[in-house]
């Protein structure tokens, strides 16, 4: 029997050995026009050398499925001192003696078979806990992992101008997926939020749950207006053309610190022609900006002046869950029941969210009117991962899961975003994923939704 995308984290063995190999096809397809100096590319402090990052994914997999949790040794003597994340510094990955492609990919082939081969044999082994956790447990972490590394592959193309991936499934457009927005809706203006309390995060019994969502706790809002659609580039070229990045008022401290060092003074992709036009760069080609797709690859610093210059604010990540998850109930307040997804329980599909590369970019940001949450707020899955105002920190009574450097190492100096993006599998995204990045991060799928004040 297979899961439907979206019930991963309660999925049985085939599903997820499904899954498993999808997401490995992907990460080929991922890299496969690019050549063995393409994958080291620049030493950036941001992305990874690619032929890195794709053995750092068999790595991981190979630690948590076939050593950690069935004990065999390991497959590549040199493994912990290429791969481990937790021991290599980021700015040390382009000195190693990193294999070639095709050695690279052999390796992430090997352990993929090796994974599928102790993920298929039925047998007590597999309801055995190690560290307090099954075989089902290791193998979602594995893809989980996977999925995140197959979004950051894509950002780091982004990132160096490499042309779109060619995958066989999902994409159907390769300069961004404008044109396969459905015919645009009023969805203007502010969805009303009652306040109340509101029961934030996981609750035990829901299936597979990173442990920065352990464990759901109740929070207390008041009643807020939150924007039904992400800031959209066309709004957000006013606050440029505003002079929004001259403007010290608009900055905090640490922003225009950041304002300052960088020299910024729009979109990091962004270009003005001499005509007044803007472009914006996707991938390895300029295209026209299109004024109601979601601004995107701003950073935290960014939304947050926009914000100000708006008149406006961010959610908190307690508001955004509440605006995605929550339902009205009597008396005005919030439901104590929570949905998966903004529209219910059920699985994304293409008409509710953006995901998946499957439109090849963003939509409009008032487009998928079926993923509406029960306030209204449409996209808050898909397209665009949306900066909170909320820095990444542990929920209360927080302990770390087998993958101790998971979360805890981010804590107090990242912010929290919310919802996924385009690239983001929907095996993975649900309403209560917490997702951090650090503030000053312009290279991934970002944008933002405000509030009123
Ligand atoms: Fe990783």
């Amino acid at each position: 029997m297979s899961a439907q995308p979206g019930q991963l984290a309660m999925a049985d063995s085939g599903a997820l050995l499904e899954a498993l190999q999808e997401a490995h096809r992907r990460t080929l397809e991922l890299v496969d026009d690019l050549g063995d100096e393409q994958m080291i590319g620049p030493r950036l402090p941001i992305v990874n050398p690619l032929r890195w990052e794709i053995g750092h994914v068999a790595w991981f997999q190979e630690f948590w499925v076939l050593r950690y949790y069935h004990g065999q040794p390991p497959l590549r003597p040199e493994g912990d001192q290429l791969y481990d994340s937790a021991r290599i510094p980021h700015d040390a990955r382009w000195d190693l003696p990193l294999p070639s492609k095709a050695d690279t990919l052999s390796y992430l082939r090997t352990v993929h078979d090796r994974v599928t081969a102790v993920a298929s044999s039925a047998g007590r082994k597999a309801q055995e806990r190690v560290g307090g956790y099954d075989q089902h447990y290791f193998l979602r972490l594995a893809l989980f992992h996977e999925y995140m590394h197959a979004e950051a592959i894509t950002y780091t193309r982004q990132t160096l101008s490499y042309p779109p991936p060619k995958l066989s499934l999902g994409a159907s457009t390769a300069n961004g997926g404008g044109a396969q927005a459905r015919p645009r809706s009023a969805a203007e203006g502010d969805a009303e939020v009652p306040g109340g309390t509101f029961i934030l995060g996981s609750s035990p019994g829901s299936g597979f749950v990173f442990d920065n969502e352990q464990w759901a706790h109740p929070v207390t809002l008041k009643p807020f207006r939150i924007a039904r659609c992400a800031v959209s580039n066309a709004e957000y070229a006013a606050f440029v053309e505003d002079g929004g990045y001259g403007r010290r008022e608009l900055w905090s401290e640490e922003g225009w610190k950041w304002r300052e060092a960088s020299g910024a003074r729009h979109p990091v992709y962004w270009r003005r022609e001499s005509s007044g036009r803007w472009l914006r760069r996707n991938f390895d080609s300029w295209v026209p900006l299109e004024p109601r797709l979601p601004v995107l690859h701003v950073n935290w610093y960014e939304a947050d002046a926009y914000c100000r210059w708006a008149g406006r604010r961010l959610p908190t990540e307690a508001e955004w869950e509440a605006a995605a998850a929550a339902e009205p109930a009597g008396q005005g307040g919030l439901s104590e029941r929570k949905r998966i997804f903004p529209w219910g329980d059920e699985p994304p599909t293409p008409q509710r969210a953006n995901l998946d590369w499957r439109n090849g970019g963003c939509v409009e940001v008032d487009a998928l009117s079926d993923g509406d949450s029960a306030f209204g707020c449409r996209q808050m899955i898909g397209n665009v991962w949306e900066w909170t105002a909320s820095d990444f920190g542990p929920y209360p009574g927080f302990s770390p899961g087998p993958y101790k450097e998971y979360s805890a190492p981010w804590f107090g100096d990242h912010k929290v975003l919310r919802g996924g993006c385009w690239v983001t599998r929907s095996g993975l995204i649900r309403n209560h994923y917490r997702n951090f990045y650090q503030p000053q991060r312009r290279d991934v799928w970002a944008g933002f939704r405000t509030c009123a004040l």
